[in-house]
């Protein structure tokens, strides 16, 4: 990977961003991006305080967004989409986003983050690829893209039996804990 040498600042995104991070989802996603089978878990507002930019002097370079979802009924988030401007590719940007965004998540009381993604992009940052032995989803995605990574807050000896069921929820929506085993 290159060194960045760039001038930019990874930042929360504020709603002011919102025409910026349109501006790379267009660059980076074909338009029929959000009607594929992973936005059916994206409901409502994304998580503000994971959600972030790389911002040089205004113009956003790269953009990392969350959504909140519950897997097997525990607060878990959805990591994605993520989208560093063409221009600027192979610099850092991007791992740099999912870094900052998952050290932010691991203070949070999230328990698993879920990404359907490319193995060669994600299993660097401690995901692990999960089948649909382990999980089930709202509706079909390529099993070879479908990852899950613990976080410090999940407590692996109360899940319930696999397959979880991954699911969306919406911020002002309280999981309901159904917490089985050692507390
Ligand atoms: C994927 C994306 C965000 C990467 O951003 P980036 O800033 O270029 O990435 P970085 O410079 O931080 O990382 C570069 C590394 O990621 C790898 N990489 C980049 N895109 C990749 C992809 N689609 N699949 C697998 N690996 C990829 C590079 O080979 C490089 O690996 P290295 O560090 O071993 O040399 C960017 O290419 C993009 O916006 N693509 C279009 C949207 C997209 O596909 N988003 C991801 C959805 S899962």
């Amino acid at each position: 990977m290159n060194t960045v040498d760039l001038a930019y600042q990874i930042r929360q995104q504020t709603p002011q961003d919102n025409d910026e991070i349109d501006r790379l989802m267009g660059l980076g996603f074909a338009p029929s991006h959000s009607g594929r089978a992973i936005w059916l878990l994206r409901h409502g507002d994304a998580i503000e305080n994971l959600s972030l930019v790389a911002d040089a002097g205004g113009q956003l370079l790269g953009s990392i967004r969350y959504w909140p979802i519950l897997i097997a009924q525990r607060p878990s988030i959805l990591l994605g989409p993520l989208a560093v401007d063409p221009s600027v590719r192979g610099k850092g940007i991007g791992v740099a986003l999912v870094q900052e965004s998952l050290a932010l998540a691991q203070k949070g009381q999230w328990e698993w983050c879920f990404i359907s993604g490319e193995p060669e992009y994600y299993l660097k940052f401690g995901f692990k690829s999960v089948t649909y032995d382990d999980i089930t989803l709202p509706a079909h995605i390529e099993p070879e893209r479908l990852h899950l990574l613990e976080l410090v807050s999940a407590r692996p000896n109360t899940m319930p039996e696999k397959p979880w069921s991954i699911i969306p929820t919406a911020l002002d929506v309280e999981p309901v804990l159904q917490i089985t085993g050692e507390s």
